[in-house]
């Protein structure tokens, strides 16, 4: 059938529009990224991520509470000690910041999915992801510490368990950790397919965690790759993982729809810092309007295949969804 019985302009009016619409958004598929840091009362503006704060334990509890009240999924956290050492060891301390800002949520803001970054790279002196010894990081050494990491995020109350280093070999270590003591129900979110990415430029400000010397180049993907994103998804399936996630998010769409058409696993995607800032900084300059390129990259994200969106836009979205 063609022109003139066929018009498709007829199921575009704003009465039918949202009837036929192909992919919806809702609040409960978005994690609103966190940072937390030591003192109190503290909640300090991001300068290259406007309208993130670094929050400290009980600014963040007030608000986790709004995100909650938003219908928003869950949370994921960072953190920002004020000490580093050589190998992390904030990352997998009990008493750590992280581990003190999931036992306060767990207890103060019931009913919201709490998820850990497990990496090293916020905490170490040197800002690697690893263990670094003569200008290397070492995959080996590297995985026992995210282990412990994952185990005393896990005794914390994290819900869900999200390592981001890209190590080879970590959710299988991750997991018999975990299992060993008890945690075999708590869930691996990997991130499976993470690039080598310039967008992480403002949560490096954020996290404080760039590399001292080096960049990431040694463990994260070379962004001209796409069948072997496949291949790092397999293997993080076999070693246990329970979502897979994608990141950056827009420049990898065609990632993400290679992924959702061959796995049944849960996918999610992350809109990364330099996503976020870049659409801000253009919309402050007049030149894009923010709440519609906003809501266009968020379901063109879930469109490609994402069930699952983490991004810092998640409030905001959230707003305009309900
Ligand atoms: C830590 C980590 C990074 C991000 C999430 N976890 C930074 C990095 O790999 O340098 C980036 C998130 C963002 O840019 O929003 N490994
Ligand atoms: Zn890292």
């Amino acid at each position: 059938m063609s022109f003139p019985a066929t018009r498709p302009r007829r199921l575009r009016s704003s009465l039918i529009r949202g009837m036929v619409a192909e992919t919806r958004l809702s609040p409960e598929q978005l994690v609103y990224p966190l940072f937390v840091c030591p003192g109190e009362g503290v909640k300090k503006e991001i300068s290259a991520m406007p309208g993130n704060y670094h929050w400290s334990v009980d600014t963040l509890v007030e608000e986790v509470r709004a995100v909650k009240g938003l219908g928003i999924g869950g949370v994921m956290l960072f953190g920002v000690p004020d000490k580093k050492d050589d190998h992390g060891s904030g990352a997998w301390d009990d008493e750590g910041i992280v581990q003190q800002a999931l036992r306060a949520l767990k207890r103060e803001v019931p009913g919201i999915v709490l998820i850990s970054d497990v990496c090293l790279c916020e905490y170490t002196s040197h800002g690697h992801c690893g263990v670094v010894s003569g200008g290397e990081i070492l995959n080996d050494e590297t995985l026992e510490l995210l282990a412990r990491t994952a185990l005393s995020q896990a005794g914390a109350g994290s819900d869900m368990i999200a390592p981001s280093d890209m190590m080879d070999g970590r959710v299988g270590a991750i997991r018999s950790l975990l299992d060993a003591h008890g945690f075999q129900n708590t869930p691996i979110l990997s991130y499976a397919v993470k690039y080598a990415s310039g967008y992480y430029g403002p949560f490096r400000e954020a996290a404080g965690s760039a590399p001292a010397f080096g960049d990431r180049r040694s463990h994260q993907m070379d962004p001209a790759n796409a069948r072997e994103a496949l291949r790092e998804i397999d293997l993080d399936i076999e070693e246990g993982a329970d979502i897979i996630m994608v990141k950056p998010a827009g420049p990898y769409l065609d990632i993400l729809r290679m992924a959702r058409d061959r796995y049944s696993i849960p996918l999610a995607a992350y809109q990364v810092s330099g996503e976020y800032s870049a659409l801000v900084a253009a919309g402050r300059m007049g030149w894009l309007d923010l709440p519609r390129t906003m809501m266009e990259s968020l379901i063109g994200i879930r469109r490609a295949g994402a069930d699952i969106l983490l991004t810092y836009f998640a409030k905001e979205a959230a707003e305009i969804l309900s």
